[in-house]
C-alpha cells in the first residue's frame, strides 16, 4: 500500500506543479530512475531522498506530512516486506582499498540502461575477510537499493558437512519478502521461480554468503537489472564467471600497512604506539591474515595493561602462528584444506582450538606471560597453525 500511495501522490503533486519528470530531476537532483520507479508504485524514498523531493517540490506543511506518512508505510500491505537481512557492519573495518575501488565500480554498473544483472564473487582463503568485504559493500551502498537487503549463510564449508540446500535459502527470502508460509511452494524449482517474479521489479541487494559451489547458488540468483548479487566463497566459481558473467573480486590477505592499522583500530593507538616493533612482529607472525589479527587483537585486549612483545615470543618459539592455504577449485572433493588435486596444501587457518594463544591444557607447555595472569603455551609444533 505505501509505495503504491507515495507513487500515486508524487505524481499528483508532480503534474499539479507542472513539472516534468525532467524538472524534477533537474531540481531535486534525484534520478529519473528513481522517481520514475517511485511514481509506478515500485520502490520507497530514503529519508534524504524524501527530503530532496519535498524540497523540490516547494510543499506545504500538510503535502509534507503526506509524503512522509505515505513513505513510512513502507513493508506493508500486499506489496511485500522490505528485508534488511544485513549482518552488522563492522566498526574497525581497516584497509581493502583496492577491492572497494573494484565493488563500487560495479555497483554503479547496477541498473544501468541497456545493463546486464551484476553478480560479484569475492573469492579467496579461509579468515581473509570475505564475508566482511561483502557485509561493509552491502551497507555503504543500501542508499542505492531502497527494496532491501537479503542475506544468508549458505554453510558451505562449515564443519558440519552440511551446505544449506538452496530450497531452504529460497523460503528463507520470500519469507523474508512477505510471501506468506501457505504461498512458498514445496519445489525448489518453482521458489525460484517465484523469487525471480517477486524480485523482478525491485531493486536490492542478495548477500550469498559461504556458497560452497555453482549448484548451490544458481538457483538464488535475482533476473532484475535493479538487483546486485555478492556471493562469496573459499571456491573459485568459475562457471559462474564463465556462464553467468558473475565478476571475480579476488582477495589476498592484508599488506602489512592494513594489517598494522587493522591491529591498532581493535587494540587502541595508545597501546599500539606503545610498543610498535611487537606489533610488527605480531601483524607478521598472524601472515598479515584478517582472522588471525583479529583473534591476536582480542586476546591483547583482554589482558589489559599488560605489554604485549610476551605475544611474540610465545607465537615464534611456537613455531609459524599461520600457514598458508589456497582456495580450491569448487570440483574437489577434498575440502579446502586438504591435499587435494591443486597440490601440497598450504594452510592458512587457526588451530582447531580456534583460541590464540593456545590453552590446550596439559598438551601444552604453559608459562605465563610477563605482566600478565593469563596464560599462553609454547606448544612445540605451532601453537596456531596447524
Ligand atoms: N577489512 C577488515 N577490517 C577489519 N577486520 C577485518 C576485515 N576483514 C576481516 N576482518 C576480521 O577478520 C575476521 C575474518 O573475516 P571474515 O570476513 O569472516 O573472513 P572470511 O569470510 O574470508 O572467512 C572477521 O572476524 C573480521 O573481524
Ligand atoms: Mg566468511
Amino acid at each position: 500500500m505505501g509505495r503504491a500511495e507515495f507513487g500515486r501522490l508524487l505524481r499528483e503533486v508532480r503534474l499539479r506543479s507542472l513539472l516534468t519528470l525532467e524538472n524534477l530531476v533537474e531540481m531535486s537532483g534525484v534520478s529519473v530512475r528513481a522517481i520514475s520507479d517511485m511514481e509506478r508504485g515500485q520502490s520507497l524514498p530514503r529519508q534524504a531522498t524524501l527530503g530532496e523531493l519535498m524540497g523540490a517540490l516547494e510543499l506545504d506543511e500538510d503535502e509534507r506530512r503526506r509524503f512522509v506518512e505515505a513513505a513510512a508505510r513502507r513493508g506493508q500491505g500486499a506489496t511485500g516486506r522490505v528485508p534488511r537481512q544485513l549482518p552488522p557492519d563492522l566498526a574497525v573495518f581497516r584497509g581493502r582499498e583496492e577491492a572497494l575501488a573494484t565493488v563500487y565500480g560495479l555497483t554503479a554498473q547496477v541498473a544501468e540502461p541497456g545493463g546486464h544483472v551484476v553478480v560479484a564473487v569475492i573469492g579467496g582463503m579461509a579468515g581473509v575477510g570475505k564475508t566482511t568485504l561483502a557485509v561493509y559493500w552491502a551497507h555503504h551502498v543500501a542508499d542505492h537499493f531502497p527494496d532491501g537487503q537479503l542475506y544468508v549463510n549458505l554453510r558451505g564449508f562449515e564443519d558440519t558437512g552440511h551446505p544449506m540446500d538452496p530450497a531452504e535459502a529460497l523460503g528463507g527470502f520470500l519469507a523474508a519478502l512477505g510471501v506468506s508460509d501457505l504461498d512458498i511452494p514445496r519445489g525448489a524449482e518453482e521458489r525460484g521461480a517465484l523469487f525471480r517474479e517477486w524480485t523482478a521489479s525491485r531493486r536490492m541487494t542478495v548477500v550469498l554468503d559461504n556458497a560452497r559451489d555453482e549448484q548451490q547458488v544458481r538457483p538464488l540468483l535475482p533476473a532484475s537489472t535493479g538487483c546486485l548479487t555478492v556471493i562469496t566463497s573459499r571456491s573459485q566459481l568459475s562457471s559462474l564467471v564463465a556462464v553467468e558473467g558473475a565478476r571475480p573480486v579476488g582477495l589476498d590477505v592484508w599488506t602489512r600497512e592494513e594489517a598494522l592499522s587493522a591491529l591498532a583500530a581493535r587494540i587502541g593507538e595508545e597501546r599500539y604506539r606503545a610498543e610498535p616493533e611487537a606489533a610488527g612482529a605480531l601483524v607478521e607472525l598472524c601472515g598479515h591474515l584478517a582472522l588471525a589479527v583479529a583473534i591476536v587483537a582480542a586476546q591483547v585486549s583482554v589482558t589489559p595493561g599488560s605489554r604485549y612483545a610476551w605475544s611474540c615470543g610465545n607465537c615464534a618459539e611456537a613455531g609459524r602462528c599461520w600457514t598458508p592455504c589456497r582456495p580450491v577449485p569448487a570440483e574437489s572433493t577434498s575440502g579446502p584444506c586438504s591435499r587435494g588435486p591443486t597440490g601440497p596444501c598450504r594452510r592458512r587457518q587457526p588451530c582447531s582450538s580456534g583460541i590464540w594463544p593456545c590453552t590446550r591444557g596439559r598438551r601444552c607447555r604453559r608459562r605465563r606471560p610477563p605482566h600478565s595472569r593469563a596464560s599462553a603455551c609454547g606448544r612445540p609444533g605451532g601453537c596456531c597453525g596447524s
